[in-house]
């Protein structure tokens, strides 16, 4: 099978290395790539944002198969354009990524299908906003409706910071995603990132992985794409992973193909357990990133046939194996992210690949054969362990080794699992 991956992250890194391995692959290319991809697939010069631009390319070149990793090509329609043209992908409709690209349509599915979810109010303007959230109190959330690139969400502990949360969001800061606003009741407990295959009719559950979204060390600072994720999340027990599927994943597929956009491709619940049990935050119509690298490193079996069954309907006569152990991965950041961050700074070295740990580039670039940082998220080091501590240790020895003096990382990343752990 001849198979085009869209995307440039640390997670098209991932799906690109385990996509490589498969026996069903005849040649892999990507668009726009990295230097850590160009080593697993052929870079092909293609305007991903065009989506004429990628047809015409799988035309060219007999492409069966389409991976879509990150979520703008999805909400601007590129899996509709393929699909219409016989090709298949991976991922959701621009109708069905409406999951992602709207906070206030996702929050409705959870009202329409009874999906456990924090209570919302959708606003246009502020003032009812603020009358609302004044009636409410804090904590309170609030979202700005459309894609922020992770910044639109204000997690309000007092009054004022909500009510200049719905300033802001209306100012225009966020262009139009902030044109309408989600207020939503604050939910108290511990998150998990849940992730399953869709085919529009059938779910397969993948295995959980928890995300450190915040900047510094102890959960601190401002949110982040993602500092660093492990797998399997301890507070996902089987029971809760059945809970996930039966009150809020079956729903949703099926809400979704009752209203006429089936949904195809990943699912990633961002999930709060709370009290009561999972509630959904948000949903997101791809692969988590950094959370796709400790799932590529722990999935055993192929990847390529597991894509392919959620894009051509066949979920139901597949089924996804997992090592025992676990998989944890630390992101090395250019120095001032999530601000403002200088680039092209030089990378010297990195640590040699082995069966435990990897690197996975995220925001890398070759310039005149030196390896840059031309991102905010710039390295993955991602390593396997019999426990979440082991691998912890690994990838923090192979981080040691890598040569790069603009860049920093959290030094904990994996806390909450090592506490229990030493429990
Ligand atoms: P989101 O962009 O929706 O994933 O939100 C970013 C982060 O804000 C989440 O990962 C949570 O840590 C936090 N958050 C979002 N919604 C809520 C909520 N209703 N209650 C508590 N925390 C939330
Ligand atoms: N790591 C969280 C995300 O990909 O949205």
């Amino acid at each position: 099978m001849k198979v085009l991956l869209i995307g440039s992250g640390g997670r098209e890194h991932a799906l690109a290395w385990k996509l490589a391995q498969s026996p069903r692959l005849t040649a892999l290319y990507a668009a726009p790539g990295n230097p850590g991809i160009a080593e697993e697939a052929i870079i092909a010069d293609i305007d991903t944002a065009d989506n004429d631009a990628v047809l015409a390319f799988c035309r060219g070149q007999a492409i069966d198969f389409v991976v879509v990793g990150p979520e703008a090509p999805l909400v601007a329609g590129l899996a509709d354009t393929l699909r219409n043209a016989g090709i298949a992908v991976f991922g959701p409709s621009a109708a069905a990524a409406q999951l992602e690209g709207s906070k206030g349509f996702t929050k409705d599915i959870c009202a329409k299908y009874n999906i456990p979810t924090g209570a919302y109010q959708r606003f246009t303007s502020a003032e009812p906003a603020k009358a609302y959230i004044r009636a409410q109190g804090a904590p309170i959330v609030i979202k700005a409706d459309g894609l922020a690139a992770g910044k639109g969400v204000t997690v309000a502990m007092s009054l004022d910071e909500a009510l200049g949360a719905v300033d802001s969001c209306f100012s225009g800061v966020f262009g139009a995603a902030g044109a309408e606003v989600v207020v939503e009741a604050y939910l108290d407990g511990e998150e998990a990132s849940f992730f399953c295959l869709c085919d529009g009719k059938t779910a397969l559950a993948l295995a959980s992985a928890q995300d450190h979204k915040r900047v510094g060390d102890g959960d601190t600072g401002p949110n982040t794409g993602g500092m660093g994720a492990y797998s399997p999340a301890p507070v996902m027990t089987p029971e809760m992973v059945a809970r996930t599927m039966r009150e809020i994943i079956e729903p949703t597929i099926s809400g979704m193909a009752d209203s006429g956009h089936p949904f195809t491709g990943v699912l990633f619940a961002g999930l709060m357990i709370t009290a009561k049990g999972p509630e959904l935050i948000e949903y997101n119509v791809r692969f988590g990133d950094p959370e796709c690298q400790v799932l590529m490193m722990r999935l055993k079996s192929d990847l390529l046939p597991l894509l392919y069954a959620a894009a051509t309907g066949t979920l139901a006569s597949v089924t996804a194996e997992w090592r025992d152990d676990a998989a944890l991965t630390v992101v090395m950041a250019s120095k001032g992210y999530p601000g403002t961050y200088e680039k092209n700074t030089p990378i010297a070295s990195l640590p040699e690949s082995t069966t435990e740990a990897k690197v996975f580039h995220a925001g890398t670039a070759l310039k005149n054969g030196q390896l840059v940082a031309t991102g905010g998220r710039v390295l993955n080091v991602t390593a396997m362990g019999s426990t979440v501590s082991a691998a912890k240790d690994t990838a923090y020895a192979a981080l040691d080794r890598v040569e790069w003096d603009n860049g920093f990382c959290r030094r904990d990343i994996g806390w909450q699992a090592v506490e229990r752990e030493k429990a």
